[in-house]
């Protein structure tokens, strides 16, 4: 390989990115220097908040620039080192970018320990997904064994994780999710005790048949109207963990607050949101828990692994907004440079 192909950032979407909002460039391989080293890239994550680093609006993080790389977490090996912690060989997982080749000087960059995962694991599980549904549940969820919990997203990367991790302390455990097919994955394969179909039940039936005592923890990853439903069906004292709305992120005009949310009030509950970057110093504490419960058969981490080139990324990433991933969606392009 002589080349490095990038996906850059062409113009901020309207709605939905579309093709002409992406530049691919074929360019050369970049150069390291000291401190640094270069990385194959193999496999690149695809996550909603992708979404939202397109616009150019205050967030959490800066917005991608235009003609910039796109953000993206990804894993790969190490093929040339100027840093003596980093060598030749050794597998890594960092904010590489949607690109073939990227040069880094190791800031946030973590060794994919073999011991622990597979380099996929490292995007899901053992990675930002896995590690937001601990923190998420852990510090804001605050479950205790009987609570009644629910998951919105119920079969991607961090909702899955978030389920049976309440099942692991005791919840009793209600996923959403799209469609009889995946609804069945939710109870059949990730063990939870029931699961509602937000697109072919009614969310308020399903919530009085699903949880008849009430909501404990809400974990919402969706927003929208799930998450008004929700709010409508709180036991006392309920934590809702503010994880994510994607319902919302391709919204053109604004999206109309949940009109439920006095429940916060009536019910004595607390609502907070969280970034999972705020807890970096315990990830490695948190990756050896979740690699365990995994090797014990006790967490399922389901994956969509797509095979392609980084050019395929404008496509895959669209497949998070249609609901086309069982758990965390990853493009695998080491069969692209063969
Ligand atoms: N706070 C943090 O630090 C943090 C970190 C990482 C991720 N997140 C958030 O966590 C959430 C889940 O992320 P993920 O990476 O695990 O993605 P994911 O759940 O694996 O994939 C997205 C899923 O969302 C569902 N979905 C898409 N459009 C929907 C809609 N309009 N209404 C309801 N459901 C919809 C689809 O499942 P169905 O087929 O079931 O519809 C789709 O499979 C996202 O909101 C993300 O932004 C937050």
């Amino acid at each position: 390989m002589t080349t490095n192909t990038t996906v850059r950032l062409g113009a901020r979407p309207i709605g939905e990115p579309r093709h002409s909002d992406w530049i691919i460039a074929q360019e050369a391989i970049p150069e390291i220097g000291p401190g640094q080293f270069l990385v194959r890239v193999d496999m690149i994550s695809l996550d909603p908040a992708m979404r939202g680093w397109l616009d150019d609006r205050p967030s959490y993080l800066p917005p991608v620039g235009i003609g910039d790389v796109m953000r993206a977490g990804a894993v790969g090996e190490i093929i040339a080192s100027e840093h003596p912690q980093f060598p030749v060989g050794m597998g890594v997982q960092g904010a590489f970018g949607v690109q073939e080749f990227a040069v880094s000087d190791g800031q946030g960059v973590t060794r994919v320990d073999p011991r622990l995962g597979t380099p996929s694991m490292y995007l899901g599980v053992l990675g930002i997904t896995g590690l937001t549904a601990y923190f998420g549940l852990f510090d804001h969820g605050k479950p205790k064994a009987g609570d009644t919990l629910v998951v919105s997203a119920a079969a991607g990367a961090v909702g899955s994780v978030v389920g049976q991790i309440g099942k692991i302390n005791g919840c009793r455990v209600i996923g959403i999710a799209g469609g009889a097919e995946k609804c069945a994955y939710v109870t059949n394969e990730l063990g939870f005790d029931d699961v509602i179909d937000y697109k072919n039940d009614n969310l308020r039936e399903a919530f009085a048949r699903t949880c008849p005592t009430g909501i404990d923890i809400y974990f919402d990853n969706v927003g929208g109207k799930i998450l008004n439903a929700a709010l409508g069906n709180l036991a006392l004292n309920a934590r809702v963990v503010i994880c994510g709305a994607i319902s919302q992120y391709n919204a053109e005009t604004p999206t109309p607050g949940p009109s439920n949310y006095l429940s916060v009030l009536i019910r004595r509950a607390t609502m907070s949101g969280f970034i999972v970057f705020d807890y970096v110093n315990q990830y490695r504490t948190a990756q050896k828990r979740l690699a365990a419960w995994v090797a014990e058969g006790r967490i399922t981490a389901p994956e969509t692994i797509i095979g392609g080139s980084v050019t395929d990324f404008p496509d895959v990433l669209l497949k998070l907004f249609t609901g086309d991933n069982v758990g965390k969606l990853v493009l695998d392009i080491s069969g692209s440079r063969r």
